[in-house]
């Protein structure tokens, strides 16, 4: 894609992103249909039409691009191309009826033959979060923008004066992996935060608001535009592949208290 393609395409994930988040705004008060539910898990209806809505917009302005999201894939995902989408970051805050979730969409584009995550960076980031009404986007090699403003992640070196983000995943093995970390940040950063919504989280760490945003078990969606927002923003993305579906141990900082966060995976 040339500079040109790519800015239509960033206006499409944004169009995109915006009508999925009107609905949310819609819906957050409403009762919810639950799909499926597990002890630290809600998939709502709501998931799964937003999604639609966002594959109708995308494929109407980018009919060849295939789309892999959390709700599932169209098309053939393993293209030159693919949108990698959340329609709704934070579920289980939305399902309750805290207006704390976003919209994630991301472009990605392949650089080898070959077909694996790997060979995909990521091009483009947009997250909407509809009920404040920020939009963060980035385009690789240039600035990461929060409303259209330039933003840069905290200058802060001293994990004793960061506020610090981590996320559980879904299950409770992860969860029971995670709890160490929990204490041990708990008692040396200024705080911890356990937010709900690992792509707001990553913006956060983009806006300088948080300082790391850092999950054991995280799904390539939920954190593919985030990544990118954060990195456009001066920040540090890391992700290392798990077994499992597109899943990911990740860590995002402002690229100066990574090691004092001590995080051994
Ligand atoms: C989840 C949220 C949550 C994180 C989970 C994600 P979903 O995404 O981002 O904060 O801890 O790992 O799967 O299910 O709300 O789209």
């Amino acid at each position: 894609m040339n500079a040109n393609e790519l800015k239509q395409a960033l206006a499409a994930a944004v169009a995109a992103a915006q009508a999925a988040g009107q609905v949310m705004r819609r819906n957050l008060n409403a009762p919810k249909k639950i799909n499926e539910e597990s002890l630290h898990d809600i998939k709502l209806e709501l998931d799964v039409r937003c999604q639609k809505l966002i594959q109708r917009k995308l494929h109407r302005a980018f009919p060849k691009i295939s789309l892999l999201g959390e709700e599932g894939e169209s098309g053939n995902v393993t293209t030159e191309y693919r949108w990698v989408v959340d329609p709704i970051d934070g579920t289980v805050n939305f399902a309750h009826g805290i207006p704390h979730a976003c919209v994630s969409i991301a472009l990605q584009g392949r650089s080898t033959d070959a077909h694996s995550d790997a060979d995909y960076s990521t091009l483009i980031g947009v997250i909407l979060d509809p009920f404040t009404n920020e939009l963060w986007t980035a385009m690789r090699n240039g600035p990461a923008r929060l409303n259209g403003r330039i933003i840069r992640v905290s200058q802060r070196k001293d994990l004793g004066h960061s506020v610090i983000s981590i996320g559980f995943s879904k299950s409770k093995l992860n969860l029971e992996r995670s709890l160490p970390l929990l204490c041990s940040l708990s008692r040396r950063a200024r705080k911890v935060r356990i937010m709900g919504s690992a792509a707001l989280a990553l913006a956060y760490v983009a806006t300088g608001r948080l300082d790391a945003f850092i999950e054991r078990r995280i799904s390539l969606w939920d954190v593919a535009a985030g990544g990118l927002i954060v990195q456009c923003a001066g920040g540090n993305f890391r992700m290392k592949p798990l077994r499992g579906y597109h899943r990911y141990a990740m860590v995002a900082t402002n690229g100066v208290i990574g090691r004092q966060l001590r995080v051994n995976w």
